[in-house]
Parts: structure tokens; sequence; C-alpha cells
């Protein structure tokens, strides 16, 4: 079942060419978000994984990490933490700044967003540079989380975000991969 799901997740994915600047192939999970089965295909494989492990929190990062991380939370019975980009989170918040395939940009979370202790899962639709996932592992950490693995999509291991990932001894999951 997982082989199937995953596979029609894949073929779903659309890569778009040149977007948003030349060189870069943009994986887009809009039409794995709009067609219901495949929508349930993702969500049920992130289920199954987590489902029997001891987990107090799921965070998902700005903006696509919502989508998948929020819908997941509410199906293990846990809350949610938003690791938004800078300058959006109202109360007292920490940052990182991290640089992207596309850019340079800083996240942010509030710093009563987690407790010491707390056994977090961190998603994201996809890992690219590893940059933004490995800058929401840091805030995690600096807030005393475990984050007991970063959960994507997508991972794009030519640009070495997997590989760095690995390094930090935080553990990583991605549903489908592009070489
Ligand atoms: C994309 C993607 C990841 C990140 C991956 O988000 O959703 O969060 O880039 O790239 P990295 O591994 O090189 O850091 P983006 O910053 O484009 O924001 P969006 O979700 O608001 O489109
Ligand atoms: N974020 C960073 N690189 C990306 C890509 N190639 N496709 C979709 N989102 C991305």
């Amino acid at each position: 079942m997982q082989t199937d799901y995953a596979e029609l997740v894949r073929r779903t994915i659309r890569s778009v060419p040149d977007w948003p600047k030349p060189g870069v192939v943009f994986r887009d999970i809009t039409p794995v978000l709009q067609d219901p089965r495949t929508f349930r295909a993702l969500i049920d494989l992130f289920v199954y994984r987590y489902m029997r492990q001891r987990l107090d929190l799921v965070a998902g990062i700005d903006a696509r990490g919502f989508i998948i991380g929020s819908v997941l939370a509410y199906e293990l019975n846990l809350g949610f933490v938003p690791v938004r980009k800078q300058g959006k989170l109202p109360y007292r918040t920490v940052a990182e700044p991290y640089s992207l395939e596309y850019g340079n940009s800083a996240v942010e979370i509030h710093t009563d967003a987690v407790r010491t202790g707390q056994r977090v899962l961190l998603v994201d639709d996809l890992i690219a540079t590893g940059g933004t996932m490995m800058a929401a592992v840091k805030l995690l950490q600096r807030l005393g989380a475990n984050v007991v693995e970063a959960a994507t999509i997508i991972d794009l291991p030519d640009l070495g975000g997997s590989a760095n990932i690995a390094t930090t001894g935080t553990p990583l999951y991605s549903i489908c991969r592009y070489d």
C-alpha cells in the first residue's frame, strides 16, 4: 500500500521548468492537494508512519508545510506549531536566518511554542538545499524541543539538503525524490 500511495503522490506532483527563475524546476504539489484521493494517500502515508510514535506536537514550515502539517496534527490528535517567515508572528519570537535555492529569508517561532523535552515532528513539502529545514530544526532545538524527525513530501538530493540534515542527527523522511 505504501509504495502504491507514494507512487500516486509522485506521479501527481507537477514539474514546472524555469520557475520562479531560469534553471529551477519547480515541484508543484497543488495537483496532489486538489485531488481528494491523492491528498488522502499523502496524509495517510504520514499518519501510518507516525501514529505509533510518542509525539507531542507537529511543527509545519511556512507556507506549504502548514497545509500538510496541520492536517497531520489533526489526524494524530496533536497540537500544531507554525514556523513562520519573519515578521508574521505577534508575540515574543526567536528567529533564524537561512539561504534558499533562490534567495535569503528567516524563520521565526513564538518563544512559548514548545516546552523543553517535547517530542516534535517537523513537516514541510520539500527539502532542497535544506536551509529552511535546518533553520527550523535549530529554532525548535533552541526552545528545548526534541525534533524526532523531519518529514517532507519531496527530497531534491542533488541540492544537498538531505545530506546536510543527516549530519545534524535529525532523521529525515521523504515520500519521494527527484534526482
Ligand atoms: C520552499 C519549500 C521549502 C523550502 C525548501 O518554500 O516549501 O520550505 O523552499 O528550500 P530549501 O531546502 O532550499 O531551504 P519557500 O521558501 O519557497 O516558501 P513558500 O512555501 O512560501 O512558497
Ligand atoms: N523550494 C525550493 N526549491 C524548490 C523547488 N525546486 N520546487 C518547489 N519548491 C522549492
